[in-house]
């Protein structure tokens, strides 16, 4: 008998019975629909809030599903990973798709380097772990990062000289226009300085399912960072392993930066402003000490960090919203802060900066 093949969400059926099965299958996923959702534990700040809407995904076809239900597919969306990069303003009157699923595998070889595939939902630091865990370096400097591994590339996560770009392969996301599951690799992504196509064009349109890196097979130690460098010379590692890498990462981000477990953060509230020579020269005049790195394109990133401490808001709060003690580019939840306490801390700091350096200060994290 000829068999009929019929193209289901994302795989193929055999029979028509099989594709209604399917359908209803998928459609049942929204079960897990919630409303009233609190937020409070689902963003790094603390925040509490609710979501009008929150649907958990594991997977593709519940996202399909979730665009088929008349009743949700026109609210307004927010992508939802670790919540570590999100500064919640109230109530989201929408619907909260909150990305939760797991899994992270070996996916291939290449001449130089290993593939590894992380499901979107995994906690960033568990992927770092898992591959130095497997003998794969090249993860080690993003150490500790908060927040999900499906967020990672949309801010393209950086520190101690390393970006999520460095060992970035491709990724998987589904797009919320079309339906379909688009593959990206890292041109398409147009990684920047803490920023990707995720925050431009692709802007609430892609979920981010799953994200390969390129890991390499003939690792160096990457201890362009002065301050990682001293770390391992003061531990007596002069030829650290990745675990060793990482492990003074750790030293220095649990010294430097609030656990957002103990107290609501979500790292760098802005980014590092990058400046004109004619503008950096001036305002070096100006303020001898400044500090300021070059950069390869001949522009100059100035620590904003630095900005903010010599405007004396280190340590600092207006209410419960608060400047970090050890680090002034970190704010913090003092405890039942809501996202507009935080953000007329913030427009303060700018402010500040703005008239005693001539410089505007951008927020990092994304603002609902
Ligand atoms: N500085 C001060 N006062 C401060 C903070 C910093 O004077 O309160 C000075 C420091 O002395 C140093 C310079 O500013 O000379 C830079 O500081 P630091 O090395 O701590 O790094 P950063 O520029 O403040 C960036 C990232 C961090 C990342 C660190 C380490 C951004 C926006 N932030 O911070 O990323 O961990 O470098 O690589 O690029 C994050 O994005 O959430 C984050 C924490």
């Amino acid at each position: 008998m000829h068999r009929q093949f019929y193209r289901t969400k994302n795989r193929v059926a055999t029979s028509a019975a099989a594709v209604k099965r399917y359908n209803r299958r998928a459609m049942s996923r929204l079960a897990s629909l919630q409303f009233d959702y609190p937020l409070q534990r689902l963003n790094t700040f603390g925040i509490a809030c609710k979501a009008h809407a929150f649907l958990p995904v594991d997977s593709v076809e519940v996202l399909r599903a979730m665009l088929a239900d008349p009743a949700l597919r026109d609210l307004p969306r927010l992508v939802l990973g670790g919540g570590s990069n999100l500064l919640l303003t109230g109530d989201f009157p929408g619907l909260v798709l909150h990305l939760c699923n797991k899994g992270i595998e070996r996916a291939g070889e290449k001449a130089d380097s290993v593939l590894v595939r992380c499901a979107a939902g995994e906690r960033w630091d568990d992927l770092v772990q898992w591959t130095l865990s497997h003998g794969l370096g090249g993860l080690e400097n993003l150490s500790l990062i908060p927040g999900s591994v499906g967020a990672s590339p949309i801010q393209n996560i950086g520190a101690y000289g390393a970006e999520l770009a460095d060992c970035f392969h491709s990724l998987r996301a589904f797009d919320l226009v079309s339906g379909e599951v688009l593959k990206l690799d890292r041109d398409a992504c147009r990684f920047g300085y803490r920023d990707s196509i995720f925050k431009h064009e692709l802007r609430e349109r892609a979920v981010i399912l799953s994200v390969t890196f390129a890991l390499p097979k003939s690792w160096h130690a990457n201890l362009r960072y002065t301050e990682l460098a001293r770390e391992l010379e003061n531990g007596g590692l002069t030829q650290p392993t990745p675990q060793q890498v990482s492990d003074a990462v750790i030293a220095i981000r649990t010294r430097k930066l609030p656990d957002p477990e103990a107290i609501g953060n979500a790292g760098s509230f802005f980014k590092n402003p990058v400046v004109d020579v004619v503008t950096r020269d001036a305002l070096l005049a100006a303020h001898p000490a400044m500090v300021s790195f070059p950069q390869p394109d001949g522009t100059f990133k100035l620590a904003a960090g630095w900005l903010i401490d010599q405007c004396g808001w280190k340590g600092k709060s207006i209410g419960p919203a608060g400047v970090y003690e050890k680090q002034a580019l970190v704010l913090v939840n003092r405890g039942g802060a809501s996202g507009q306490q935080i953000l007329a801390l913030a427009s303060a700091i700018q402010d500040d900066v703005q008239q005693r350096f001539g410089v505007r200060l951008e927020a990092e994290p994304v603002i609902v």
